[in-house]
């Protein structure tokens, strides 16, 4: 069994920290589809101190998800403590996670994400100084490396390790790859041969099976999937029982998607409000409806949408006009 620190998972499958999409709406449905642990959006250390209200908000954690890991990120010291102090002592989160992966310049440039792969011994001060200043169990998300040059996925798990890390995440990618390429599994086996906490293998998990292959070939203890799960949290159910059994759950019909989008449309609404509600869904709607035949439809109609019921009128006339062409053929 996965566990960090006295937190004990209920099996190996989680969902990564992603920007933008990992806010107690997603994350309740991910932990409804069977996670056995959720990460919140990466939050900043200065934006926390600041109390800006939008980065208060992103600490909420309904207790419903739990066990959930809330990601703070930053590139100095005494802001990082400061601000994982606040989450130690005034949220409902069981893990602190520290962002060491963040590729885009406008993190890096600050000395926080990526950049700190850059730097084992800073590694080991930041997460050191995080570790004493908290009760939670402390872990850390970082890329491979920087660049091809700077690969030092180990020595900087291991600096975590030594720091008092209760586990680590390692997304096979360096920084300068961004999202290119592929993920290089191997590295993260070869962290799992290094280190004694539990190490959490990370990209380009796409399928249950690959979820499995990732497990067996790495020897990680627990597997990490993000974008395969945007607008599908049934990878993660079908991942979780495929661990589980050996069987493949169906893929969800069209209807059966709907009806979570709406169910994750209506819960951000419950949370942000119907205007902010709806610009954000317009994205994970192009991600529900991706795959599903003939939707290019819906999707041109993305940008306009502007209200909760105009979605669901979308939706809901294509899904009947589909199945009433399946009856047809049926017939
Ligand atoms: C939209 C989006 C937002 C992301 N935001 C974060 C973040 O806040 N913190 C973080 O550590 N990683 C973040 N990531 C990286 C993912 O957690 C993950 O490492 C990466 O997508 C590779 O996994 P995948 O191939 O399963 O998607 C983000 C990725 C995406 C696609």
């Amino acid at each position: 069994m996965l566990r960090v620190g006295d937190i004990a998972l209920k099996n190996p499958v989680v969902l990564a920290p992603m920007a933008g999409v990992c806010n107690p709406a997603f994350r309740l449905i991910a932990k409804e589809f069977g996670a056995g642990l959720v990460c919140a959006e990466m939050v900043s250390d200065k934006a926390i101190l600041q109390k800006n209200e939008k980065s208060l908000q992103m600490l909420f954690v309904d207790e419903r998800e739990k066990p959930l890991s809330l990601q703070i990120f930053g590139g100095d010291r005494q802001t990082l403590v400061e601000a994982a102090k606040v989450v130690d002592q005034q949220t409902n989160a069981d893990i602190i996670d520290i962002n060491m992966g963040c590729p885009v310049p406008k993190i890096t440039k600050c000395d926080a994400g990526a950049k700190w792969l850059l730097d084992p011994n800073k590694i080991y001060e930041m997460v050191a100084a995080v570790v004493d200043a908290v009760q939670k169990p402390v872990t850390v998300k970082m890329r491979m490396g920087w660049d091809e040059e700077h690969i030092y996925a180990v020595r900087n798990a291991q600096a975590v390790e030594r720091a008092g890390g209760k586990a680590v995440a390692v997304h096979g990618r360096t920084r300068v790859q961004m999202y290119e390429g592929t993920a290089d599994w191997d590295i993260i086996r070869q962290v799992k041969e290094s280190v004694g906490i539990p190490v959490i293998g990370n990209g380009d998990v796409k399928t249950p099976q690959d979820a499995k292959r990732l497990l067996e070939t790495t020897g990680a203890d627990g597997v990490m999937i993000g974008r395969a799960a945007l607008g599908n949290p049934w990878m993660l159910y079908r991942t979780v029982q495929y661990l589980e059994t050996g069987e493949l759950a169906a893929d969800p019909t069209p209807r059966e998607k709907f009806d979570v989008c709406m169910l994750h449309l209506d819960r951000l609404i419950a949370l942000k409000g119907e205007r902010v509600a709806v610009r954000e869904m317009r994205k994970h709607v192009a991600w529900y409806v991706k795959g599903i035949k003939g939707a290019t439809k819906i999707k041109d109609q993305i940008n306009q949408f502007d209200s909760r019921d105009e979605i669901k009128h979308v939706l809901y006339s294509f899904v009947e006009e589909l199945e009433a062409r399946e009856a047809v053929e049926v017939i």
